[in-house]
């Protein structure tokens, strides 16, 4: 496996496979790598001929007081998992390679940006979209890999790709739970044995609204509220907030009648925030596994 700290090394690597006219997919992540990440290094495996990997600690898509300064990182052990997957290459730069002193430029996306995590976590995507455009135009890959874990992040990438014309695949690959549900997350190395344990309702709740879903329930208020009493019950468990909403938009819903929607959950247990998901559907709509947004 090859590593890479400069954009110029990985440029003529990446040259010289394009000129081979291999297909190149690309995984960017902030390291302390669980399953989740290795999923979507597999699916990139099996899809093209080339799989490169970022991992980088991105310090705007932070906020001031959140866990940047101890954001687990562990280069070694992410070096080792990510060979046993078959991953060819590893760029993982400097934060002055990213963000020299003479970096100046942002990319904001309106709109899917600003709602929900947007608005808890201001300036969040805004680094997000800002890193992934960066790291895009760094490897130019045929395809980029994401996780559904973090559903509204796919969205404002997969926007920002089309309206800047990147001319990739952006590819969201579904969540990877452990054993109880609780979805994989580098930040669930937080939560004490109590907290860890009492996480399992985020997945309960999704469960339970796909369930309510099958046995007719329509209203999304009243979904929204049984989902919220459920969480209540919980005493470690601080919901931030359930929204309902479109799976393309994140435009909160009224009805589920015939039509998907996306339940989106934040909940803090201590000082640890997490985040999960669900597409549910009523019976007889189906809900699509994968999500490939390919450019014009
Ligand atoms: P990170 O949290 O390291 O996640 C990297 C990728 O792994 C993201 O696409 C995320 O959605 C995916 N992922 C995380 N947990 C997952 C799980 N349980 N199942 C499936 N996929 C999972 O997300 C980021 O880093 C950063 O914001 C990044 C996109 C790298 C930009 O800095």
């Amino acid at each position: 496996m090859r590593t890479f700290q400069q954009v110029s090394g990985l440029r003529v690597y990446l040259r010289g496979i394009r000129a081979e006219g291999k297909t190149i997919g690309f995984v960017p992540t902030m390291g302390a790598l669980h399953d989740g990440h290795l999923s979507l290094m597999r699916r990139a495996r099996n899809e093209n001929d080339l799989v490169i990997a970022s991992i980088f600690v991105n310090p705007t898509q932070f906020g001031a007081g959140e866990d940047f300064e101890k954001y687990p990182r562990d280069l070694n052990k992410d070096l080792q998992m990510t060979s046993l997957v078959g991953v060819d290459a590893i760029f993982s730069p400097s934060l002055e390679e990213v963000y020299p002193p003479t970096h100046r430029t942002f990319v904001e996306v309106e709109g899917i940006g600003e709602t929900l995590e947007g608005k808890r976590r201001p300036g969040h995507f805004r680094g997000v979209a800002t890193v992934v455009a960066k790291l895009l135009n760094m490897v130019q890959p045929d395809s980029a890999y994401f996780g559904q874990k973090d559903y509204q992040q796919f969205l404002v990438i997969e926007r920002m790709a089309r309206d800047l014309n990147l001319p990739m695949s952006i590819i969201m690959a579904p969540t990877m739970r452990e054993s109880d549900g609780l979805a994989m997350s580098s930040r669930n190395a937080y939560l004490s044995p109590e907290q860890r344990k009492a996480a399992t309702i985020l997945h309960e709740v999704l469960l339970d609204a796909q369930r309510r879903v099958d046995e007719g329930e329509t209203s999304a208020a009243c979904l929204r509220s049984e989902l919220e009493a459920k969480l209540a019950r919980e005493p470690l468990a601080v919901p931030d907030y359930v929204a309902i909403g479109d799976p393309d938009t994140l435009d909160p819903l009224t009805t589920l009648e015939g039509r998907a929607a996306v339940v989106a959950l934040a909940v803090c247990f201590g000082t640890t925030r997490l985040i999960d998901n669900a597409v549910i559907a009523p019976p007889g709509v189906t809900v699509p596994k994968m999500r490939v947004s390919k450019p014009q």
